[in-house]
């Protein structure tokens, strides 16, 4: 038997602007996993059972462009593996759907690792991102390659699409608390919505995404200094660009005001919008105060993650 988890993963700053090259801040949240384990079994082919999206199904029955069909494939391609051991995978995950949290990267990670380690030739981190991002295609249609990359490395990622991975400095830890509205929202939805807005007026949404780009910017240099109010101030600002964006929505404009009220320090929604999470920069000793607020404004549940 293997078994490998993942974390869910959360983007600080420069969703959407980074699908067109721009760059963007991200960080993986262990407080959820995606987990995925292959067993032996006697009979032939392969069995998946997935019970968080009701699957059980034999890798044969499902359709190739499956984004699990697609991660099983992509691993015996590499592998050059034509006949299929007889196994079961087993995939078990925390982290909520089509939520912003990278459930679906995560997902794809954990059964790369599991089942690249079954076959007894485990990847390369290089290459189990490699193999991730062509699922992530599926769940996203044109991905920047962020969620898989954060996911992965499991470690902050400052990325810029097809460049070359690079972490950065926390100069003083600070405290996200991650809000969700409780709506599914897919990401290729608002991605695709956003790439119609962007081909209608090109010249309009590169100054946009530029001024994400400048956001992106400062807020590095904000957490490599620590200072946290400015860190504050730019995710207000990165918030805003993102409703411009058309991809905010009202519940989650609601909760973004509401941590302000409570006392954030700055409140922005996170991944692909529409729904999914709201992140608040978030001091400690206000923490439960603004947890409530959320609560009472509609959030679905809170997580606290320590950004180190
Ligand atoms: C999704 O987590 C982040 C987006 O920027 C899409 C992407 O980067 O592929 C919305």
């Amino acid at each position: 038997m293997t078994s490998s988890s993942a974390p869910g993963k959360i983007i600080l700053f420069g969703e959407h602007a980074v699908v067109y090259g721009y760059p963007a801040l991200a960080v993986p949240v262990t407080q959820v996993q995606a987990t995925a384990t292959v067993n032996k079994k006697s009979r032939r082919g392969m069995i998946i059972e997935a019970p968080n999206i009701n699957l059980t199904s034999e890798l044969s029955s499902l359709a190739l462009d499956h984004p699990l069909s697609v991660v099983i494939h992509g691993v015996y391609s590499a592998l050059k593996i034509t006949h299929i051991p007889a196994c079961t995978l087993y995939i078990q995950s925390t982290i909520p759907v089509a939520s912003g949290l990278g459930s679906g990267a995560a997902v794809s990670v954990a059964v790369i690792r599991a089942l690249s380690e079954f076959l007894g030739q485990p990847f390369t981190n290089e290459e189990v991102n490699k193999l991730a991002f062509e699922a992530e295609k599926i769940y996203h249609g044109t991905p920047s390659g962020i969620d898989n990359t954060v996911v992965t490395y499991s470690k902050p990622v400052y990325f810029i699409k097809k460049k070359p991975i690079k972490t950065f400095h926390v100069g003083v830890p600070f405290s996200i608390m991650i809000a969700s509205t409780g709506i599914a929202a897919p990401t290729k939805e608002s991605v695709d919505s956003l790439r119609m807005l962007w081909q209608a007026d090109k010249p309009l949404w590169e100054k946009v995404f530029t001024k994400v780009g400048e956001v992106v910017w400062n807020a590095r240099q904000a957490i490599e200094r620590g200072d946290i109010d400015e860190l504050g101030r730019l995710m207000d600002a990165n918030h805003t660009l993102l409703q411009k964006m058309n991809v905010s929505c009202v519940e989650l404009d609601h909760l973004v005001v509401a941590a302000r009220i409570a006392g954030a320090l700055g409140a922005k929604l996170s991944g692909g919008g529409r729904g999914g999470n709201m992140i608040a920069l978030v001091e400690k000793e206000k923490a439960s105060d603004i947890s409530r607020a959320l609560n009472k404004a509609g959030a679905k549940r809170t997580i606290v993650t320590q950004v180190a």
